[in-house]
């Protein structure tokens, strides 16, 4: 199969999986601990179901959206995905051409192989940061300036990683930076030369550009790797958010919230937007998945900041289940990433359109043109015996 005819997220992730050795492959799939959460947060998408209203005119269908004075073309961007590079070699930089072409935001993680600087080339309007705080706060302050001066509007900062959690899949094949893998692996990893080529002929792992100034002048990638692993995670606090807050003109977003009272606190200190997120399933392994506690967070907050969510979307009808339950905006971080692993650009380009294509024929199905008007209404869970009629307040079970 070629990354064009590639019809959904699945297609795209055996595509990658093909491309990649079995460790790195993993690297992507894995989560934590027993991976409950990673199962968890497909399965509580799969309980929604969509009721459709028929006989409505849905020739012409619209799912731009817009978020923070920006009209996106469809209501979800790209995840933040750190070491995004040992994928595929500047993966970083095809994932924002890939969302500047779609007109679709991307978030650039902390954890990039590629710098901000060379990011900020493709299209800062359409690309956010996103921060792991550093230990020493002069680090952090310093990719706030960095971020402003290439020119992202919106910081997202990442909450849900205080101390490192237990992947214990990568732990076990000896996935992390930089890769020691065992024998075995390294001759199953030759079923895999493409990939293998690629990256040797660029010099074996990627040095993280955007730490390498903070540490010794010449840094190797494995020093820099370490160095990384000395600043983050780091615990932050109310306060830290504070002064984020106070040193950050843009639009703020917090990454990981997962109770309600957190999202208040974030509205009342300033914050502009929260992705509800479990990491996709690698941090806690026993927090809810992030559609779960959605309905929650909304009925919290309201509309007094932007909702987010990420964690399990593969599919359209996904992020159009989320827009029902309140959510905003959606983001998706392994589709993607599958996707430039897959086929560099080319597939990180084919992911999004195949979400796109997806929003859009279900919209069409449902009977709901726009996708500013989704709502409660069209939704169905396991729970419950039928939707309400028109008019009706809806059953969706009060969560
Ligand atoms: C390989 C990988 C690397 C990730 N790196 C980061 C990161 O650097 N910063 C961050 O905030 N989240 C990171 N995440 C989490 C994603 O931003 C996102 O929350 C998650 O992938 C969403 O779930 P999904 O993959 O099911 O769409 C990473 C996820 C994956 C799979």
């Amino acid at each position: 199969m070629k990354i064009g005819d590639a019809l959904s997220i699945g297609d795209i992730e055996r595509l990658a999986k093909r491309r990649l050795p079995r460790v790195v492959y993993e690297g992507i799939a894995s989560g934590v601990e027993d991976e409950h959460g990673l199962t968890r947060n497909e399965e509580e998408f799969r309980r929604y179901r969509l009721l459709p209203r028929h006989l409505v005119g849905v020739s012409q269908r619209d799912q731009s959206t817009s978020l923070f004075g920006h009209t996106y073309a469809s209501p979800f961007g790209i995840s933040p995905t750190g070491v995004a590079g040992v994928f595929r070699r500047d993966a970083e930089l095809m994932l924002a051409q890939a969302a500047a072409d779609a007109n679709v935001p991307f978030v650039m993680s902390g954890a990039s192989m590629v710098s901000i600087e060379r990011v900020a080339r493709i299209n800062p309007a359409n690309t956010w940061f996103q921060l792991y705080a550093a230990r020493d706060a002069k680090i952090s302050d310093d990719f706030l300036r960095r971020a402003r001066d290439a020119g992202f509007g919106t910081l997202m900062l990442t909450v849900d990683n205080p101390v490192p959690p237990k992947r214990e899949r990568d732990m076990r094949n000896g996935f992390r930076l930089p890769p020691k893998l065992a024998p075995l692996d390294l001759l199953e990893a030759l079923r895999h030369l493409p990939w293998v080529f690629d990256y040797l002929r660029h010099g074996g792992m990627p040095v993280m550009e955007t730490w390498a100034p903070y540490t010794t002048p010449g840094a190797n990638a494995a020093e820099v790797a370490r160095f990384f692993r000395t600043q983050s995670p780091s615990v932050q606090t109310w306060r830290d958010l504070d002064s984020f807050r106070r040193a950050w003109p843009g639009k703020l977003v917090i990454k990981g919230i997962m109770r309600p009272s957190d999202a208040m606190r974030c509205a009342e200190q300033g914050v502009d937007g929260i992705v509800i997120s479990n990491h996709g399933g690698k941090a806690l392994d026993r927090a809810p998945a992030s559609i779960e506690i959605l309905p929650r967070i909304k009925a919290a907050v309201g509309g007094r900041l932007a909702l987010m969510l990420d964690s399990g979307v593969r599919r359209g009808s996904d992020i159009i289940v989320a827009r029902c339950l309140g959510a905003d905006f959606v983001f998706v971080g392994r589709a993607t990433l599958y996707g430039v692993a897959a086929a560099g650009l080319a597939g990180a380009a084919r992911a999004l359109a195949i979400l796109r294509e997806e929003v859009d024929t279900n919209l069409g199905l449902i009977g709901c043109p726009r996708f500013d008007d989704l709502g409660r209404d069209f939704l169905l869970r396991d729970s419950e015996e039928s939707a309400a009629p028109d008019g009706v307040p809806t059953i969706v079970e009060a969560i």
